[in-house]
């Protein structure tokens, strides 16, 4: 059967992301992988975990198997509300935090609206903004103006999106953004809905903002009143230098501060959640109930358990040493094995770290040899909205067995000689 004219019309913006496709084409356990961003097998908590299910079952009993409240179990509403120091009216639970940024999309934004990120960006949200047919714009690619004459910033409102004739049949007359973005033609002009950014430890960079990007980005969102989505799912995993205050602290009045457990418990929960004004919480929350009806029960009690009894705080002491140890030899790989030319950020935090490499070399184009001589990494083009910086790359360094470290960067630096 043909089911192609059954689909709606949102199925043609849904974009497969490049990293799932690489481990679908590839064993990668059978190579050098520095591809995927996957925590450490060793840093989930498998002995708590043994005795976890029955603690939950015991103290909660069956109400830990029952439908619970859309915002979350309250207990663990509070224990998240107690960390990061809000009233638990602030705080949402949610399937992950890619359904957070999901969500957050769905409530803001209209087909053909504008999103402004900072690049590189997470490829996960990118997905997400294309399946709701929003424009994606850099933040750097426009100027700011005022009302008196564009003021000398590097950022500020696009230009209004108006359709300027008809669509034919065949396609033609669409505009560029319109082919790319699958947008449809909006009768009015398109607006800037929100900021998203990824301000500690960006994934795919490692790089984190300073407080005064930080203040910046609040300033525009407050110039332009509209809404921040601070995603940041690695704060918790810094490794050295200071911490910078939150976005959400800057702008509680306007942020959602997403977080996840994904790095802090295991992924396999799927649990995250969003911290922000009642208001926007109170939208997420009936878009919810169309979604899940509620965050997994059980996982969440388990999270409160974790996160209560002190476990949590001791397996990030253990998490981040790991990490740590595992960032630092990855650094000193590089400056062993990388050419000349080769450069590459230094992250605080977080699981990635991003190469540069000499004008001229296409890590797209050379990946397929990469991959036959067994090292996989993913091409950074793929982070930016326009597929620039072709001579980019995103290494993570929690995942790979770290025996293979060392032969994985001395190919790669083959590899990369190999080009000059
Ligand atoms: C920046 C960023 N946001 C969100 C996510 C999704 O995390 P979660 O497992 O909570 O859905 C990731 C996962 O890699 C990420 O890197």
């Amino acid at each position: 059967m043909d089911y192609r004219h059954l689909f709606s019309s949102d199925v043609p913006s849904f974009m497969r992301s490049p990293v799932r496709e690489i481990f679908r084409k590839v064993d990668l356990s059978a190579i050098c992988s520095f591809a995927g961003g996957y925590p450490a097998a060793v840093t989930f908590p498998v002995e708590d975990l043994k005795t976890l299910p029955g603690r939950v079952l015991e103290k909660y009993g069956t109400k830990a198997l029952q439908y619970g409240a859309t915002q979350g179990v309250p207990e663990l509403r509070e224990a998240i509300a107690a960390r990061y120091g809000v009233p638990v009216s602030r705080v949402q639970i949610t399937t992950s935090s890619q359904q957070g940024i999901d969500v957050c999309t769905r409530i803001l934004c209209d087909p053909g609206e504008v999103i402004l990120t900072t690049e590189p960006t997470y490829l996960g949200a990118l997905q997400s903004f294309k399946a709701y047919r929003a424009f994606v714009r850099p933040i750097s690619a426009f100027t700011l103006d005022s009302g008196e004459g564009t003021r000398p910033q590097t950022y500020g409102h696009p230009r209004p999106y108006k359709r300027e004739g008809p669509i034919a049949s065949d396609g033609r007359g669409r505009s560029e953004a319109e082919a790319v973005w699958g947008c449809v033609p909006s009768p009015n002009p398109a607006r800037v809905k929100f900021i998203y950014v990824i301000p500690d430890f960006n994934n795919p960079s490692g790089e984190t903002m300073t407080l005064e990007e930080r203040q910046e980005i609040v300033a525009l969102a407050r110039e332009l009143d509209i809404v921040i989505v601070e995603d940041s799912p690695y704060r918790e995993l810094r490794y050295s230098g200071e911490e910078v205050p939150t976005i959400y602290s800057l702008a509680p009045e306007r942020t959602l501060h997403l977080g996840s457990f994904s790095k802090i418990f295991a992924p396999g929960f799927r649990l995250g959640c969003i911290i922000g004004p009642e208001e926007l919480l109170e939208q997420i929350y009936i878009c919810k109930q169309a979604l899940d009806l509620c965050p997994p029960v059980f996982d969440q009690y388990m999270a409160t358990e974790f996160l209560t009894s002190g476990a949590l705080d001791a397996n990030l002491v253990k998490t981040k040493a790991e990490y740590r140890r595992r960032r630092d030899l990855m650094v000193s790989l590089l400056e062993k094995y990388m050419p000349e030319g080769v450069t590459w950020t230094y992250p605080e935090g977080g699981l990635f770290l991003f190469l540069t490499l000499p004008e001229g070399i296409d890590t797209i184009e050379m990946y397929d040899e990469a991959l036959g001589r067994g090292v996989a990494y993913v091409a950074g083009s793929f982070f930016f909205l326009d597929g620039s910086h072709r001579n980019t790359m995103r290494l993570n360094f929690s995942f790979i067995a770290e025996e293979k470290m060392e032969p994985g960067l001395k190919l790669l630096g083959e590899i990369i000689k190999g080009r000059l």
